[in-house]
């Protein structure tokens, strides 16, 4: 598979730490950033496409927490009953996003200051699924704002994609975990059935499933990423390609490789599935 690339884009790419070699051996140029619009064919190398359709359950999702997690928040007295909204499978886009604001399901709902029900193009090409939303994307109100952001922003445009176009960002929480820790099983069981209706109405080509949660919820697997990744699996009949989180890639900056090479999979399955 080939790709068009411009000078902005190379710049991204090696801002991913990826270099570009075509036709000769000449690294990225960074000063010609938004100068020159020429584009250069490379060749990027994608592996077979294998669809694994992974095995659904309808029960609320399982995750086994690796690190300790906080205790959830404990109830105000005068606080309503914890319930899961219900009917939010046959929800229209405005509904479910209204259900998400006021959703009172768990114990993140004590602390938010918003929620984070996602952002993008409403007929995306794309579907990019994060954690949970951290301080930024809680004072915000819209996910993957502060420095993990920056980079999946520098990754999208250098598939010449965005935030807002072919592109859906959501998180599979939609409230942000207390000192961003970990997201509980439980707290993930009350709010997938959001994700799931989200997709659903969404229909996206491909899912992207960024980090640990992102992919054990979508999948229902536990298996680690670097055993998933590589290959295209399947939610619920749209195929999904598992990369790293971007925070995780701000601190192994090694790894940056491979999640270019995810996006390039990802990449290549939707070119597929357009043909
Ligand atoms: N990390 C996530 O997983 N989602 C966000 O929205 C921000 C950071």
């Amino acid at each position: 598979m080939s790709l068009q690339l411009d000078a902005r884009q190379r710049a991204m790419l090696q801002e991913m730490g990826i270099r570009v070699f075509w036709p000769e051996a000449t690294p990225v140029d960074l000063s010609m950033q938004g100068q020159v619009e020429e584009t250069e064919a490379i060749a990027v190398e994608v592996a077979p496409v294998e669809v694994r359709p992974a095995a659904r359950s309808p029960e609320p999702v399982a995750v086994r927490a690796e690190r300790p997690v906080a205790l959830p928040t404990p109830l105000r007295p005068d606080a309503p009953p914890r319930q899961r909204m219900p009917g939010i499978e046959a929800m229209q886009w405005e509904a479910l996003g209204e259900a998400v604001a006021t959703c009172r399901a768990c114990g993140l709902c004590e602390g938010r200051h918003n929620t984070v029900f996602g952002v993008g193009d409403l007929h995306p090409d794309w579907l990019i699924v994060g954690e949970a939303p951290g301080e930024n994307e809680d004072r915000e109100g819209e996910p993957f704002v502060g420095q993990a952001g920056k980079l999946l922003d520098n990754m999208l445009a250098a598939l010449s994609l965005s935030r807002h176009q072919r592109v859906y960002i959501a998180n599979v929480l939609k409230c942000r975990p207390p000192g961003n820790r970990n997201p509980e099983p439980q707290e993930i069981a009350q709010c997938e059935p959001f994700l799931r209706r989200q997709v659903e109405l969404l229909q996206p080509k491909i899912i992207l499933a960024m980090g640990r949660f992102a992919v054990q919820t979508l999948l229902q697997s536990n298996e680690p990423i670097g055993r998933l990744r590589g290959r295209v699996h399947d939610y619920n009949g749209v195929p999904v390609v598992v990369t790293y989180h971007p925070a995780y890639l701000l601190r192994n900056l090694p790894d940056k490789a491979k999640a270019w090479a995810d996006l390039c999979l990802a990449q290549g399955v939707l070119r597929g599935s357009s043909t």
